[in-house]
């Protein structure tokens, strides 16, 4: 029978075949498809297998804690964390306009994840050892998607450490490829992955910075971390994580309005909740929630969040509506 334990098993024994003696990296984003494809690797290779996680600053609160301390704990899984905030940021700088965003975020991610990669295999080959395997998270619908066939990455280094080649090859593994997103996250608890990581609603690459309409910056990115954890611990706690699809927090950092507080005029930002319901995020509905709901979150954003006076609700289905704003 067709069991998430039998698939562990086969996958386990399917690697160690493949891999022998090799090495392997994987790169880590937080979701739950390179976390479960990584703690399968690692349960087949153990230290063979070098995760890295690109810290971009971008990330929603405790997001990059859950990686670096309860995957790992969960795993034991070795891991190398690139800091790049400030380069993230730095780049950013100045940047309004989300494509100019989308373009900046993914090209710093791929040079960073390369120079660590490119760290990771000169490490290993001082050690006379071969990294020869880049392990990733695609699934069933992606392959259908893609038209099947495995393949090799063709990775371009822009850094030569260490007199590396210019071009370094790797072998795909791709554990998942079987499997449907449901199966991902049964193979995921099965593994004893944190239910924080398994759980975890679609978020984008790109994190808050397509989530801040206007410039990123360190300060805004805080202000909108604690409205979007004031949130996400509200959806939780009314029990409604399964019902919402994803709900983008998202602040307008280039509008200001009036409001009051005590006795005193304020003149803050709109922070905007996006509940959607959806099944494959193509298309999306607005998510009629409980207004008490939404009550409780919008008191305690403007009540905790310093410069938020005002919470609104986007009613906008997709299309024409996008599920991100950027
Ligand atoms: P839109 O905004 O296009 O989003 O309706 C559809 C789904 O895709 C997610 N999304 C992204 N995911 N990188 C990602 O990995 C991206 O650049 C990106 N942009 C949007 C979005 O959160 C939603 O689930």
């Amino acid at each position: 029978t067709w069991t998430m334990g039998n698939v562990i098993e086969e996958q386990v024994a399917e690697i160690r075949a493949r891999v022998g003696t090799k090495r392997a990296i994987c790169g880590l984003s937080g979701g739950v498809d390179s976390a479960v494809a990584a703690a399968l690797v690692q349960k087949a290779i153990g230290t063979q297998l070098t995760c890295v996680y690109v810290d971009h600053g971008l990330m929603r609160k405790g997001e990059t804690e859950q990686v670096e301390k309860d995957f790992v704990a969960a795993t034991g899984v070795q891991l190398k964390v690139v800091d790049a905030e400030e380069r993230f940021l730095t780049a950013l700088a100045g940047v309004s306009d989300p494509e100019q965003k989308r373009k900046i975020i993914g090209r710093e991610f791929i040079r960073v994840f390369e120079q660590a990669q490119a760290e990771i295999v000169a490490e290993a080959a001082g050690e006379g050892e071969d990294v020869a395997f880049l392990v990733q998270g695609t699934l069933y619908p992606d392959v259908v998607e893609s038209g099947g066939g495995t393949g090799t990455a063709n990775i371009k280094s822009h850094h030569n450490v260490g007199g590396l080649p210019d071009d370094i090859e790797f072998e795909l593994v791709e554990p998942l490829r079987m499997l449907f997103k449901d199966e991902v996250r049964m193979v995921g608890q099965e593994l004893g992955l944190p239910e924080e990581i398994v759980q975890r609603q679609p978020f984008p690459g790109p994190g808050l910075g397509i989530r801040i309409v206007g410039e990123v910056t360190k300060d805004r990115l805080d202000l909108l971390r604690e409205a979007d954890a004031i949130a996400r611990e509200e959806l939780t706690a009314a029990g409604l994580d399964r019902d919402i699809w994803q709900c983008p927090v998202v602040l307008l950092a280039d509008v200001r309005s009036v409001g009051v507080q005590g006795d005193g005029r304020t003149y803050g930002h709109p922070i905007v909740l996006r509940p959607v319901s959806s099944e494959d995020a193509m298309t999306a509905d607005w998510t009629r929630m409980p207004y008490d709901v939404l009550a409780r979150i919008s008191t305690r954003i403007t009540n905790e969040v310093a410069e938020v006076n005002r919470v609104v609700l986007d009613v906008t289905s997709k299309p024409p509506g996008t599920i991100e704003w950027e």
